[in-house]
């Protein structure tokens, strides 16, 4: 009985924003009977551009929030945190913390087949060399090529999924990797599935996009399966969405995310973060 009640627990899962929702929809298609908590961190988004420090302590304070609503693991969706704040998160915490970027790494290394990976994410995520130290050391003889694209996150979260705006950023972008022989493109931010049609267009269909949230879902599986730790219940697992700021759009922005209307939202005051 007790154990059954353990396995009940949510999956916490935190994000700097609206942008982890792009995981928390690959959580749901993978395990549609797991209760999730989320905690977008709204008032302090953007984490690309802040100092790894202030990430780490962002991170240990959200973490903390969700471990208040008695989750049995963390899920940190975003790959700015991942990047950085897993090790702190992993000696604070005693449940399991899964991040982005080593699913996502693992699966660019099985989709490549000319040992030649391409990979996008905010500037903090690309200037910590997070995917490609995590890539070279499973495989060293992969050559892994790192561009930072900060404009497609306001670009997602205005919804211009197919605008000529962001074409013309992304053939800016990506210019120079087009021309680097790459197979594989890690899209190693919560907000780039959002315009995956863009990007897949820009490098071209010979290139095989990796969403770091579907590898993440299917290794948040693995590891609670390994642990015992599955809900055994066959109900649809509850939901439940918290924010520390509710930006003006976030309807839509929640609904392009996530695929489907967010009904109810929880704000909560950054005073109670900030307390950890
Ligand atoms: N969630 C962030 C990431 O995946 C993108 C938005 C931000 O800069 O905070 O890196």
């Amino acid at each position: 009985m007790l154990n059954v009640i353990n396995k009940a627990r949510p999956i916490g899962v935190f994000d700097s924003g609206i942008g982890g929702l792009t995981v928390v929809r690959q959580l749901i298609s993978e395990l549609p009977n797991e209760n999730i908590v989320y905690f977008g961190d709204t008032a302090r988004v953007p984490y690309g551009s802040k100092s790894n420090s202030t990430v780490i302590e962002y991170s240990l304070q959200n973490a903390k929030f969700l471990i208040d609503k008695n989750v049995k693991a963390i899920v940190v969706a975003c790959n700015t945190a991942s990047s950085v704040a897993i090790p702190a998160l992993k000696e604070k915490l005693h449940i399991p913390v899964i991040g982005v970027i080593f699913p996502g790494a693992a699966s660019a290394i099985d989709a490549t087949k000319n040992n030649r990976i391409g990979v996008i994410g905010t500037r903090a995520t690309i200037t910590n060399k997070a995917y490609s130290e995590v890539i070279k050391s499973m495989n060293s003889g992969i050559e892994i090529f790192e561009t930072a694209c900060p404009l497609f996150v306001p670009l997602a979260e205005e919804g211009w999924t197919n605008h000529k705006a962001t074409y013309s950023i992304a053939e800016e972008y990506l210019k120079d990797l087009r021309e680097l022989n790459i197979d594989t493109l890690v899209l190693g931010c919560t907000h780039y599935p959002i315009l995956s049609e863009v990007i897949q267009s820009v490098i071209g269909n010979n290139v095989t996009l990796i969403d770091s949230g579907v590898a993440t879902a299917v290794a948040v599986k693995e590891e609670l399966s390994k642990l015992d730790l599955l809900n055994s219940s066959s109900n649809k697992g509850e939901h439940s969405f918290y924010v520390s700021d509710v930006p003006t759009k976030f309807k839509e922005v929640a609904e392009l995310f996530m695929g489907y209307e967010i009904n109810h939202v929880s704000k909560i005051d950054l005073e109670i973060l900030q307390k950890y």
